[in-house]
């Protein structure tokens, strides 16, 4: 089949229409005008030179006819170009719309979220400044966590010490009690031996406080009855003058001299010593307390004149002048009187567990090395000393009373 005019006509129709079409889908509408112009110009100049060549051809009817069937389907491909054209322009614009919309949508969408993200920032840099400011609070509930961790912690430990410490008490409590009861225990028990050995004939002034306390006085009685006194000197009057009358009494020998720096209290032993009926055995004198006449002892101690003429002492109890008067109040009594001890002499001091006698106890071991303490239970606050005779000295060494 070769390349005929009419086929050649139609081939460019159809490059024609397609090119329109595509022009047309695309959008290029002045190129799919200009084609369908150029296409229009030349299927007239096709139809003019059909024509010219009808009328010089024999077959003008046959060209006519052709002309008008190319003419027919001119007219057909043009209107379905156009229809064509007209669909893909139609499609076209729905695209065109439907994508402005989608546009619209996405700006609409774009505007929603920036402001959402504008939000969020917001949002965000408020948490942030809130979890800041929450952050410097716990920081300083952490430095307070820390300031009560630490106190707690010495809190503990000073509830230990203190634990520890009132547990120490306890302990020094309970041997304080203990002490105390087997105080009491052997109290009791020299009070016992006393009434069992002395059946005093009216009722005894008390024991304790100021007086002695019964184990003292329970150790002079027995001194007396070992050693049978003739002559007792005893320093500071009161109950323990009349314990001693009546074991003298008892023992059927030797005297006591009491002497008292204080008229009132002197006058109340001289009326137990009577309502005891012990005057012939007891003598109670008063020594008004003067300057001690002893170097480096500023002290008053008893009027010395007033018991000058007592010799060859055999027991000298020293249970006065009383504290409140000044320190080493009892210091000159061993020492004043030395002299007038005799041989084998028992000293006994009072309330010797205190340091201001256990001081004088030291100076006259230092001064008076002839005197020897003797044993006596650790706690008793009679304190003894025997004043051994010349030559016949243990020194240092303690015995028994
Ligand atoms: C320790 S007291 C003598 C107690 C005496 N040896 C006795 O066992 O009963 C020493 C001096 O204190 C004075 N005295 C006695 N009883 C007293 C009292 N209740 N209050 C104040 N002084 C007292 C007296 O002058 C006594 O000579």
């Amino acid at each position: 089949m070769g390349l005929t005019r009419e086929r050649a006509i139609a081939g460019a129709a159809c490059v024609t229409a397609v090119v329109v079409a595509v022009a047309a889908f695309l959008g290029w509408w002045h190129v799919a005008l200009t084609v369908m112009a150029f296409a229009q110009a030349a299927v007239i100049v096709a139809l003019l030179d059909v024509r010219r060549r009808m009328a010089r051809s024999h077959d003008v009817r046959k060209i006519a006819g052709s002309f008008k069937s190319v003419e027919r389907r001119l007219d057909n491909l043009g209107a379905r170009m156009l229809a064509a054209a007209e669909t893909s322009r139609v499609e076209v614009a729905d695209k065109l719309a439907e994508i402005a919309r989608t546009v619209e949508e996405r700006k609409v969408v774009e505007t929603t979220l920036r402001a959402n993200l504008e939000n969020v920032a917001a949002k965000a840099e408020d948490n942030r400044a809130k979890v800041e400011a929450w952050a410097a609070e716990l920081e300083v509930w952490r430095h307070g966590l820390d300031v009560v961790r630490s106190g707690v912690g010495d809190l503990g430990k000073r509830v230990d010490v203190a634990l520890t410490e009132a547990e120490k008490d306890r302990e020094q409590q309970d041997k304080r009690q203990d002490l105390a009861a087997a105080r009491y225990i052997r109290q009791s028990e020299a009070l016992i031996q006393l009434y069992e050995w002395v059946r005093p004939r009216c009722a005894m002034p008390s024991l304790g406080g100021w007086a002695l306390d019964p184990t003292g006085v329970l150790t002079l009685l027995e001194i007396v009855r070992r050693r049978q006194p003739g002559l007792v000197v005893e320093l500071g009057s009161g109950t323990s003058t009349i314990w001693l009358g009546y074991a003298l009494e008892q023992l059927g020998s030797g005297r006591l001299v009491t002497i008292d720096h204080d008229e009132r209290f002197a006058e109340q032993t001289r009326t137990h010593v009577r309502t005891h009926g012990l005057e012939e055995l007891v003598e109670v004198r008063v020594a008004p307390l003067v300057d001690a006449d002893l170097p480096g002892h500023a002290t008053r101690w008893y009027d010395h004149t007033v018991m000058a003429d007592l010799t060859d002492i055999d027991l000298l109890v020293i249970d006065g002048p009383p504290r409140s008067t000044g320190s080493m109040a009892r210091y000159p009594a061993a020492v004043r009187l030395r002299d007038q001890l005799g041989d084998g002499a028992v000293v006994a001091l009072d309330d010797a567990t205190r340091p201001d006698e256990r001081e004088v106890v030291q100076r006259w071991r230092e001064e008076i090395p002839e005197l020897v303490v003797s044993a006596v239970p650790p706690g008793d606050a009679l304190k003894v000393l025997t004043l051994q005779p010349s030559g016949d000295r243990p020194s240092g060494v303690e015995q028994s009373p």
